[in-house]
C-alpha cells in the first residue's frame, strides 16, 4: 500500500485526489493552511487521512510530512493571477519558495516521485494552437512565472539529486467543490452557481473566447498515471493535462441552459485585460508517455458538476 502526501489537500483538486486515492485502497497524508481551501472539502474523509494543518513555507513541517511517503502530489499554491499581480512577493513565497521547500523535504525523505500542479498559463497569450510542450513558454503574470519557475525547480531536482519529478500543466480544470467565489475560480463554477439561482452569468467580451475545459476526474487520473509511468519516459518533464478540444463560452452557456433549466440571457460586458482569447492543448505527449486519455468528456463533466452544485 503506497502512502501519498497531498499538499493543498483542502482545495478543489487536492481533496479530489485524496478521495480517488482512498478509493483505491491507498494511504493519504495531507497538508493545508486553508488560505484558499476549505475544511468542509475534507470533512467527510477527515478520519481516513493523516491531516496536518501546516504551511508549505515551514520546512520542518514539510520534512515531517514527507517522512515515509512514496509519492508527493504538490497542489498547494495561491492559485490566482489577480492576487499575484497585487502581491507578487506573497505569490512567490507560496508558489516558488513553497515548492522548493517541498522538493527539499521530498529529496531528504527519499520519496519515489513528486508530481506538481503546473499551469497552462506558462504558455502565455500565444496565438498558436494547440499549445504543445515544445513551445517556448511566455508567462505573463507573476503567478504564471511562479508556476514555470517551479517546473524548472522540479527538473533541476531530477538532474541534480535524481529525485523523480513530473509537472502537469493543467488546463481549466472544473468539477465539484471548485470555489465559485474566488477571482481565479473557474468560470464554470461561477456560471453554474449563478444559473442555478436563475440569475444572469457575466461574460466578458463576445463569448466567443474558447477554453480546453477539463473535468476533474481526468486531472486526477493524470496524477495517478504520472506516479506510475516509467521514469525514463517522464522524470524531469512536463505534460499538458487537458482534453484536446475547446468550447466557447457561448456554447457552454447554451449547454448549461439545458442542464439548469435557465431561460435568461448572459450579461455581456467589456473584455477583461489579460484574458486570453483561445486555449487548446495538444495532449499527445501525455498520451504517449503517461498513457493518459481523458475519460470524462466536457458534456458529461458539466452534467456531474451541475448535479453536485444542485445537491449542495
Ligand atoms: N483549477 C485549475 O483550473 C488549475 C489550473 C492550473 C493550475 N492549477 C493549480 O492546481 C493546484 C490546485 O488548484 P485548485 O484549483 O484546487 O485551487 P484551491 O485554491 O482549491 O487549492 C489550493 C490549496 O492549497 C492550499 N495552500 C495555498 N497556499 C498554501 C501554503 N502556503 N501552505 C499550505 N497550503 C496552501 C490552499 O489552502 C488550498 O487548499 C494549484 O497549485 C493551482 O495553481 C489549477
Amino acid at each position: 500500500m503506497a502512502l501519498y502526501l497531498i499538499t493543498g489537500i483542502g482545495g478543489f483538486i487536492g481533496s479530489s485526489l485524496a478521495r480517488a486515492i482512498l478509493s483505491r485502497g491507498e494511504q493519504v497524508r495531507g497538508v493545508d493552511n486553508f488560505s484558499t481551501g476549505k475544511r468542509e472539502n475534507i470533512a467527510d474523509i477527515q478520519d481516513r487521512i493523516d491531516f496536518r494543518e501546516a504551511d508549505i513555507a515551514d520546512l520542518d513541517a514539510m520534512h515531517s510530512a514527507c517522512a515515509g511517503v512514496d509519492f508527493v502530489l504538490h497542489q498547494a499554491a495561491i492559485p490566482s493571477v489577480p492576487k499575484s499581480v497585487l502581491d507578487p512577493l506573497g505569490s512567490n513565497r507560496a508558489n516558488v519558495d513553497g515548492t522548493v521547500n517541498v522538493l527539499v523535504a521530498a529529496r531528504d525523505a527519499k520519496v519515489k516521485r513528486v508530481v506538481f500542479a503546473a499551469s497552462s498559463s506558462a504558455y502565455g497569450d500565444t496565438p498558436t494552437l494547440p499549445k504543445h510542450e515544445a513551445m517556448k513558454p511566455d508567462p505573463i503574470s507573476p503567478y504564471a512565472v511562479a508556476k514555470l519557475a517551479s517546473e524548472h525547480y522540479l527538473t533541476s531536482f531530477y538532474r541534480c539529486y535524481q529525485l523523480e519529478t513530473v509537472s502537469l500543466r493543467y488546463f481549466n480544470i472544473f468539477g465539484p467543490r471548485q470555489d465559485p467565489s474566488s477571482p481565479y475560480s473557474g468560470v464554470l463554477a461561477k456560471f453554474i452557481t449563478v444559473m442555478l439561482r436563475g440569475e444572469q452569468p457575466a461574460i466578458y467580451g463576445d463569448g466567443e473566447q474558447s477554453r480546453d475545459f477539463t473535468y476533474i476526474d481526468n486531472a486526477v487520473e493524470a496524477n495517478l498515471l504520472a506516479c506510475k509511468a516509467p521514469a525514463a519516459q517522464v522524470a524531469g518533464q512536463m505534460f499538458n493535462v487537458a482534453t484536446g478540444r475547446r468550447v466557447t463560452l457561448n456554447e457552454t452557456f447554451k449547454l448549461l441552459q439545458g442542464l439548469t433549466s435557465h431561460t435568461g440571457h448572459p450579461k455581456y460586458g467589456p473584455e477583461r485585460g489579460g484574458d486570453i482569447k483561445h486555449s487548446l492543448a495538444d495532449i499527445s505527449k501525455a498520451e504517449a508517455a503517461l498513457g493518459y486519455k481523458p475519460k470524462v468528456d466536457f458534456e458529461e463533466g458539466l452534467r456531474r458538476t451541475v448535479d453536485w452544485y444542485r445537491g449542495k
